[in-house]
């Protein structure tokens, strides 16, 4: 069987550790996979895998130019083909917000895109404010206000559940097997 594509685009490292959890679920299972940055994008074949799964961070309410950009490429090939995607970003730990159906992040790349992933998941992320910059450290901490989140300039919280996590790779693993 072909393996299946995990392609991350992140800043911080949360996706990159939610793929990467993924990955070690998917193997656990059996299923061969493969990770790849989104850096490395323009060198993926679709074709090459049984089911195509990008993972993508939240910044100052965009996604990344580069996942858009791929999508809107590969979409032919993507709606023909087993594909997922998920968004990571801090709004997903909000009830209300922290569906697919309901994330805001979600659906504003689902208006940009083409594709038309069958999966589609929201994981809440991280906050590390002593890893960021003064200005965004500021920034963040104000909308952390705003939105009732921990101001506190040293706090670091892992909102990732990660048992929702799990549930997404057996979901991905029925989709290979199908
Ligand atoms: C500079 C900056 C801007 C961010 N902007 C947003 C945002 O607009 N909306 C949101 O929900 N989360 C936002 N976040 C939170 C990130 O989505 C969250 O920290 C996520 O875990 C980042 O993923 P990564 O570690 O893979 O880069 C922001 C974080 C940083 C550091």
């Amino acid at each position: 069987m072909k393996p299946v594509l995990l392609l991350c685009s992140t800043t911080d490292g949360q996706t990159r550790k939610i793929c990467e959890r993924l990955q070690h679920r998917l193997q656990d299972a059996g299923v061969t996979v493969v990770l790849t940055m989104i850096e490395h994008a323009r060198e993926v074949s679709p074709s090459d895998y049984s089911l195509l799964v990008v993972g993508a961070r939240i910044r100052y309410g965009h996604t990344d130019g580069r996942v858009i950009e791929f999508a809107n490429r590969c979409a032919a090939l993507l709606n023909a083909m087993p594909s997922a995607f998920f968004s990571v970003n801090i709004v997903a730990r909000k009830p209300g917000k922290d569906r697919p159906e309901t994330n805001p992040y979600v659906q504003k790349f689902l208006q940009r895109v083409a594709w038309r992933p069958r999966l589609r998941e929201v994981f809440a992320g991280r906050l590390d404010y002593p890893r960021y910059g003064p200005l965004d450290r500021n920034l963040i901490r104000f909308i952390m206000w705003m939105t009732d989140g921990p101001t506190d300039p040293s706090a670091q919280v892992e909102f990732t559940d990660w048992h929702r996590v799990d549930a997404f790779a057996q979901a991905l693993c029925a989709a290979v097997r199908a």
